[in-house]
């Protein structure tokens, strides 16, 4: 990305125009610009300009919630054009938000976790079961696909009580790829050439964005056609149907479900899944780490062949925890998020009107100077509890900042702390092909054609 030129330098931050030199990932090429220009630069697509920001200082400054509060961004507008006001893409002031958050918030507490658990556990063996036939076959495993099998499958179960069976497919359930593809729609259509035709790729869109709400429709239905069984208060679906607001007693509309059971399956399965594949990556190619993961698990589960972990073990599991966080550090999986001013304002030293916004470009904040000399360095050591009480708290943001940060946190933590232990208890993960990183872009970040060989521990491993 070396050949994007500076086009203009306005109130000291410098401007460069992207407009011809689209790119598949647009965050490696940001986050290469940052590297040259910077803590801040405005990069302009087809005579749009868009801050970014990738610093400690000004990463703190957004987190003000007085002075700052979520933007629905150009990117976020075209995901709208889906998801509509579901959590993720609704603006801050539109009713629906506060009235399923609030509705929705307790079913995301530590504490539900319990109630998803056993859910998680059984998609868990369904893929334990999958990689025990490949490695009785010799064979090596996809991992990003089976990764994004499984956690499709437990928001489907622990969220809507929806079977997607995705490992009794040989190929993705139908969902994923026309949802990559409207992913990928979001993003690419952000750098287009407004002089060019796009109308075959906008209906090739909608096809694939009239599919997908297709599958949610039978995933409701599933739930509330005569005969289903009725609905309980047990999962997130079921939650929607029945409770109303604390406040008014008001309940959310279908049009409003089946735009939050859209949101958490884009929400809830591509990043996790995302995590899972480059935590296994970061053990491969650290074998110290991979060791110290090894002993906790052993420590915990002993010579079991099949561990059935509680709910309270996945707690006990700090070092494998410490890895995911430190893979969330390298590769977080949604790689930016954007913030507007409430009021006229001063970020840094540039002056920002009020709903002027500004992206965070959450692998650059996550390479600040405050994380030491090495920080392409992989060290799950920087998240001991020391550690992380001597750094700012705004410092590490893979799930965004403030009152629309992720609400589904702890869902994901819990179920990528389970497997990743799980996996490193059962097999001998192995580096077949030498997998070089090769980044893969549809707004979220995978690791693209990353393959491993497995062989079943032995205690000598
Ligand atoms: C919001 C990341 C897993 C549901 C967000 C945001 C980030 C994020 C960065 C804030 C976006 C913004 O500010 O514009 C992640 C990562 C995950 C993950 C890295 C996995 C490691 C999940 C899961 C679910 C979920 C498992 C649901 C089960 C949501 C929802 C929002 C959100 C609904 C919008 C919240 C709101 O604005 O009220 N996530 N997420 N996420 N996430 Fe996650």
């Amino acid at each position: 990305h070396g050949g994007i030129p500076v086009v203009e330098v306005r109130g000291g931050i410098p401007v460069v125009d992207v407009s011809h030199a689209p790119s598949s990932t647009p965050t490696l090429r940001t986050m290469d610009l940052l590297r040259q220009h910077g803590p801040a630069l405005f990069q302009r697509q087809h005579g749009r300009d868009t801050l970014f920001v990738g610093s400690l200082e000004l990463a703190s400054e957004l987190a003000d919630e007085q002075r700052f509060c979520k933007a629905v961004g150009p990117a976020l507008v075209n995901v709208r054009e889906f998801a509509h006001d579901g959590l993720f893409t609704a603006y801050n002031d539109e009713p629906n938000w506060a009235k399923a958050h609030d509705i929705l918030m307790p079913a995301f507490a530590l504490g539900s976790m319990r109630t998803y658990h056993p859910v998680m556990l059984r998609v868990a063996r369904r893929l334990i079961d999958a990689w025990d036939r490949r490695c009785a076959a010799g064979e090596a495993v996809d991992v990003p696909g089976d990764m994004t099998r499984m956690t499709l499958d437990t928001i489907g179960l622990a969220g809507f009580g929806y079977d997607f069976g995705s490992f009794a497919r040989t190929e993705p359930h139908p969902f994923v790829d026309p949802l990559v593809r409207c992913l990928y729609w979001s993003m690419t259509k952000l750098s287009r050439d407004p002089a060019a035709d796009h109308s075959r790729t906008d209906e090739a869109f909608r096809a694939d964005a009239a599919f997908l709400a297709e599958v949610v429709d039978e995933v409701i239905a599933a739930r509330t056609a005569p005969g289903a069984p009725a609905p309980e208060n047990d999962d997130l679906l079921g939650l929607m149907l029945n409770a109303t607001h604390p406040a008014d007693g008001t309940a959310l509309d279908l049009e409003n479900i089946r735009n939050q059971v859209i949101t958490f399956l884009i929400a809830g399965h591509e990043t996790t899944s995302g995590t899972l594949s480059f935590a296994l990556y970061n053990l491969v190619k650290h074998p110290t780490a991979l060791r110290l993961v090894q002993r906790e698990v052993d420590e915990l589960w002993g010579g079991q062949a099949d561990p059935e972990p509680d709910f309270e073990d996945i707690g006990r599991l700090r070092y494998t925890r410490q890895v995911l966080n430190e893979t969330l550090r390298l590769y977080p999986p949604a790689p930016a998020f954007s913030r507007q001013a409430r009021q006229d304002t001063v970020l840094g030293g540039i002056a920002l009107r009020a709903g002027q916004s500004a992206t965070v470009v959450t692998p650059m904040l996550h390479r600040d100077p405050v994380w030491g000399d090495n920080p392409e360095l992989f060290d799950p050591a920087r998240f001991t509890p020391e550690a992380e009480a001597a750094r700012s708290p705004h410092a590490f943001k893979p799930f965004g900042t403030g009152e629309r940060a992720c609400i589904g946190r702890q869902f994901a933590l819990h179920e990528a702390t389970m497997l990743l232990a799980l996996l490193v208890h059962r097999y001998r993960l192995i580096d077949h092909a030498g997998y070089r990183m090769n980044l893969k872009q549809a707004l979220t970040i995978k690791p693209d054609g990353f393959t491993l060989a497995l062989a079943p521990r032995t205690p000598a491993d």
